[in-house]
């Protein structure tokens, strides 16, 4: 749900008129700091991590009215499970209450849910949940929430990279045609454009194995608010800021504004 005052989309829409460029059409968030927010108020970390699950809504709603079509959370990474067992059980178990839980309104809200990253290394139950609701919300086009569960930017390519490989052996693909417009196509994210912008919360300045290749241009946003703590306010402010940036991907601003 929206905060009563909603999002300052006028602004967005101004910022985005004046801008040197479009809004994102594609934002990737990494969700961080849900252990600290918990531990702040002597709460066990999974505390955290259910608060931060339920700001997921928010933003995810606050998406169409600015214009971002594409929204790509990092909720688990090929790291997080060196954490405790009781930690990522708890999150695990709060994926698959979550999925259980929110799926109707996925549905009834025009998004369409797709997952990346390993689903192999996952529970039975959690795999089949992830396949049940992309496939109910496959029909969806409002918003293109991708969620990055068991998933690793080092992974993803060397995943990539063992298809493409086995492409080459069995004699469906010429070694001597791979450019990098071929290896995308076999990254979990091929169907999706490159995010324009990436938010990271909770003050850390790091990537932590998140869309290596997908970020090679985006713009990055790193934040001090904690993940249960972030609002469609905030997003709303970021994407504004995001506007007046001058992208220029390597050529200069002559060429970019044309
Ligand atoms: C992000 O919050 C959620 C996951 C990585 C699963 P953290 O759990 O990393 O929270 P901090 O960084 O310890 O505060
Ligand atoms: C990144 O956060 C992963 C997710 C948000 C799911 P981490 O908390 O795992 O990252 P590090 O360990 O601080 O780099
Ligand atoms: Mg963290």
């Amino acid at each position: 749900m929206t905060p009563p005052e909603g999002p300052d989309t006028t602004a967005v829409a101004a910022a985005r008129a004046d801008g040197a460029h479009a809004g994102p059409r594609h934002v990737a968030v990494i969700m961080d700091g849900n252990g600290r927010w918990a531990q702040s108020r002597g709460r066990p970390r999974l505390f955290g991590h259910h608060a931060g699950a339920r700001r997921v809504r928010e933003i995810v709603e606050a998406c169409p009215e600015l214009g971002v079509k594409y929204l790509t959370i990092f909720a688990f990474s090929t790291e997080n499970w060196k954490r405790t067992q009781s930690e990522v059980a708890g999150l695990m178990s709060l994926f698959r209450r979550y999925i259980t839980k929110e799926a109707r309104t996925l549905v009834e809200n025009g998004i369409r849910v797709r997952f990346i990253g390993d689903r192999l290394r996952l529970d039975r139950k959690l795999q089949e949940l992830m396949d049940e609701l992309e496939a109910v919300t496959a029909g969806n086009d409002l918003v293109h929430l991708t969620v990055a569960l068991n998933y690793g930017g080092r992974d993803e390519v060397a995943r990539a990279t063992r298809r493409l490989a086995q492409d080459v052996a069995a004699g469906r693909l010429d070694p001597e045609t791979v450019n990098e417009e071929t290896l995308p196509r076999y990254l979990d994210t091929h169907v999706l454009p490159d995010p324009d912008l990436v938010i990271r919360t909770s003050g850390e300045a790091r990537i932590s194995n998140f869309l290596l290749w997908q970020s090679a241009y985006s713009e990055y946003e790193f934040v001090d608010t904690l993940w249960p703590d972030f609002s469609a306010e905030i997003f709303a402010g970021i994407i504004k800021g995001f506007c007046g940036r001058e992208r220029r991907f390597g050529a200069v601003r002559e060429q970019t504004n044309v």
